[in-house]
């Protein structure tokens, strides 16, 4: 398995000599390695079984050094930089040629993001390349938010995880560009669209598809766990499934239903926060997961705030079901 720690250092060398490393951010733990080098690159799609024609996001320390690597930053995606660098916002960019294709998937603009966590900022900072970093579990499965959660399902094929606890945020950045001159949300995420609204007035979603789509995160597959995850009103499923007679464990936002016996159930946040739940999320999802159950059900949130992101995420976890 792979040695998890917070040394900064180490983590550098790994790095420099090609490798890969996990690193802490505050939306989920990436799979990190050198932007600029096609090799590692490279690894990093095999170690996740990734299809290459799924881009990465860079990940650097400084506006400055953004302009290393993409040719422009239109006025309108500048003034959301300002307010929310860094953070949990990741930007579609016109690329400059020192971008590997193979971090773009061929496109013209690379997604760029400039996060917040402590460890990953002082890391960012000590390199003189940017990482590329796609969330750190094997295609499709739901996104790590603990070191562990890397560990147990990458730890054979990396040397080092950096530590950084858990994810503050819990959900992936929320990504935007210009499609046709507009403001688009291409992924929502762990930065609230009110809050993009606030800045730049309303914008527009993309929404998923699963063939052919703009953003292949837009896949519908995305996050899903490996059991049969159905959504609806979790009472109506509750009752059907135990008519069924079938084994199964839920998830609710906040609501507590006393006909689930307590170690088959987990509430995203008793006291209704969305940030907590959102926080919450992906461990839950994956404790569920490994439960001795057949399938798990669950709620949508409401549809407000981060409420959105986490019911796009649920959904396509439920795709599979
Ligand atoms: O919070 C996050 O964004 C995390 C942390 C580690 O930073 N990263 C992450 O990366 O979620 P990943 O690879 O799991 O998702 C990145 C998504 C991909 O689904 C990809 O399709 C989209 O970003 N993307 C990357 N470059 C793009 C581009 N040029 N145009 C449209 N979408 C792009
Ligand atoms: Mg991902």
């Amino acid at each position: 398995m792979a040695e998890i720690g917070k040394d900064i250092i180490k983590a550098k060398a790994i790095l420099d000599a090609g490798e890969l490393v996990g690193i802490p951010t505050e939306t989920v733990y990436g799979l990190a390695g050198n932007a600029l080098q096609s090799d590692a690159v490279a690894k990093i799609f095999e170690t996740k079984n990734r299809p290459s024609f799924d881009p990465l996001i860079l990940h650097t320390s400084s506006l400055d050094k953004v302009y290393d690597f993409v040719l422009d930053v239109p006025e309108v995606l500048r003034e959301l930089a300002d307010a929310f660098w860094p953070g949990p916002l990741t930007l579609l960019l016109p690329r400059k040629s020192n971008v590997p294709d193979l971090v773009t998937s061929g496109l013209e603009t690379v997604a760029v993001r400039i996060p917040s966590h402590p460890l990953t900022r002082s890391l960012l900072t000590s390199l003189d390349y940017p990482l590329a970093a796609p969330s750190a579990n094997p295609f499709g499965y739901i996104s790590p938010t603990q070191a562990s959660h890397v560990n147990d399902q990458l730890g054979k094929k990396i040397q080092y995880i950096l530590d950084g606890g858990l994810c503050e945020v819990g959900l992936e950045s929320t990504i935007v560009g210009l499609e046709e001159g507009e403001v688009t949300v291409f992924r929502l995420g762990g930065l609230d669209l009110a809050l993009i609204e606030h800045i730049v007035g309303p914008v527009q979603v993309m929404s998923h598809s699963s063939s052919n789509p703009k953003a292949p995160g837009l896949l519908k597959s995305h996050y899903a766990p490996s059991k049969p995850f159905i959504l609806g009103d979790i009472e109506e499923l509750v009752e059907r499934y135990q008519q069924k007679g079938l084994d199964f464990a839920i998830m609710t936002f906040q609501q507590d239903l006393s006909q689930v016996a307590e170690r088959n159930k987990i509430i995203l946040s008793p006291r209704g926060d969305m940030k907590e739940a959102a926080k919450n999320l992906f461990s839950a999802m994956r404790i569920l997961d490994s439960m001795d159950v057949s399938v798990i059900l669950s709620e949508l949130m409401p549809n407000e705030g981060l409420g959105k992101a986490i019911n796009d995420r649920l959904k396509r976890a439920s795709v599979q079901a």
